[in-house]
Order: structure tokens, then C-alpha cells, then sequence
């Protein structure tokens, strides 16, 4: 196991036990580190409202954003519970493309931090609308 993983995976199952899941009972961690070496977490903030919920996912995201700096992310890890992967939803693989790479991997973990699943961001998300679809610099 590499130092970097093991900060991740300590990171994401962390911010999982302080996930806000009380309708699906569902807690999610995430942590992700930038090409710069960064490292955010964030978990699933659940909402009466059940849409208004926000996956663990984005909480990640938007630290990265709020923090400034680089904002490209190397490897984004999921924690969630059980033998199952908890792999990205689809809104969040979007939300992940808008800040990734060709190299950008999403790997998940189980709540002891036993990694489940490992692939790139682009297997999970082929052929995908970007910022450069916008002639955006970002
Ligand atoms: N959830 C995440 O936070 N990330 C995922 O990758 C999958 C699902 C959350 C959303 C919701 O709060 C709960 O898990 C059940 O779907």
C-alpha cells in the first residue's frame, strides 16, 4: 500500500462516519488528492428534501474549488459500506470530469478502507462533454 493511498482511504472513511445520511442510512466519504498533491475530503449531506441532497463526491469537489490552486484531480476516492463498491453516481462522474484528466482514477473503498475498485474516470464516463466542448480555458 502507498503512503498516498493510505492518506486517502484514512481521509475518506473519516469524512464517512461524519456523513449526514439519516434517510438512506447511507453514509459516503470522499477524498481527493490534486496533481499538486492537495487533499480534500467531503461527505453525503442528505436533505429533507430528498433532492436537495449533495453526495460526498461534491463536498470533495467544492473544498478543492474553495481552497483555490490547482484544481486538476489525480485520484478521487469513494468510501461507502459493504462488499458492494459504492461507485460514483452518474452526476457525480460528470461533476469528476469537469475537473479531471486523461489520468484522473476513481478508486473505492469499503469502510475499512480495502479498496474495491479501481478504473479511470474516462472508462466510467466515455466519450463525455468537458469544459473544452466550450472552448473553455480552466
Ligand atoms: N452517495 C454518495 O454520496 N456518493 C456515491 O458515490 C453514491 C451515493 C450518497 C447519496 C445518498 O445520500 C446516499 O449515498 C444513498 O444514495
Amino acid at each position: 500500500m502507498t503512503e498516498l493511498f493510505a492518506t486517502l482511504a484514512a481521509q475518506a472513511t473519516a469524512a464517512r462516519l461524519k456523513a449526514y445520511a439519516p434517510y438512506s442510512r447511507f453514509q459516503v466519504g470522499a477524498a481527493l488528492v490534486t496533481e499538486d498533491g492537495q487533499i480534500f475530503a467531503g461527505c453525503n449531506v442528505e436533505n429533507a428534501a430528498y433532492p436537495e441532497g449533495t453526495c460526498a463526491e461534491a463536498g470533495a469537489i467544492a473544498a478543492m474549488v474553495a481552497a483555490g490552486g490547482n484544481r486538476k484531480i489525480k485520484t478521487i476516492m469513494v468510501a461507502g459500506k459493504g462488499p458492494a463498491p459504492c461507485l460514483p453516481c452518474g452526476g457525480c462522474r460528470q461533476k469528476i470530469r469537469e475537473f479531471a484528466t486523461p489520468a484522473t482514477r476513481v478508486q473505492v473503498v469499503n469502510e475499512d478502507g480495502k479498496l474495491l475498485f479501481e478504473e479511470t474516470l474516462h472508462a466510467l464516463l466515455p466519450a463525455s462533454f468537458g469544459p473544452e466542448n466550450l472552448d473553455q480555458d480552466v
